[in-house]
């Protein structure tokens, strides 16, 4: 068969650029761990605060599990409660989110913490915290008028 010498190049580039595509995909993936928020979890959103662990917002320790602390977070127009959370260097941390009303964000500045809230649903994310200092938790999704002031704050001490 013939085919013409540009026919050829397009073809390389159009097969190349698939290729390199799947490679960026993959490496971001399995050698930085981003995925899609799990939200496996569903949630009566109007019931948050009477439904465990949601009733009780903050860090909690436990035991027998494969992290170190459960970090449960409410989110609502437009803050986060807690305000302000405190985890030792190097604990395996498990975020566990939902939203009482809109949909909000839940990234952690300066991370790969990232994960959207949506009514009705429960978010998590497991990670090590590895670097001590204070990261901004912030809201990334459009959610109102006070959108740009929804913050919490992540403080990992040594
Ligand atoms: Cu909550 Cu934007």
């Amino acid at each position: 068969m013939h085919m013409h010498k540009y026919e050829k190049w397009w073809l390389t580039f159009g097969v190349g650029s698939l290729v390199l595509f799947l490679v960026i995909v993959g490496f971001s993936a399995f050698h930085y761990g981003s995925h899609p928020p799990s939200a496996k979890v569903y949630i009566d959103p109007e019931r948050v605060d009477e439904i465990a662990p949601f009733n009780n917002p903050g860090v909690h320790k436990v035991e027998g599990k494969d992290w170190d602390y459960e970090v449960v977070f409410v989110a609502s127009a437009f803050y986060y409660n807690p305000p302000e959370i405190e985890v030792p260097l190097d604990a395996k941390v498990k975020f566990i989110a939902t939203t009482k009303d809109v949909v909000h964000g839940f990234q952690v500045a300066g991370t790969n913490i990232n994960m959207m809230l949506e009514p009705g649903y429960v978010s998590e994310f497991v990670t090590t915290v590895d670097k001590s200092g204070e990261y901004l938790i912030l809201c990334n999704e459009y959610c109102g008028i006070g959108h740009s002031t929804m913050t919490s704050m992540l403080k990992v001490v040594e």
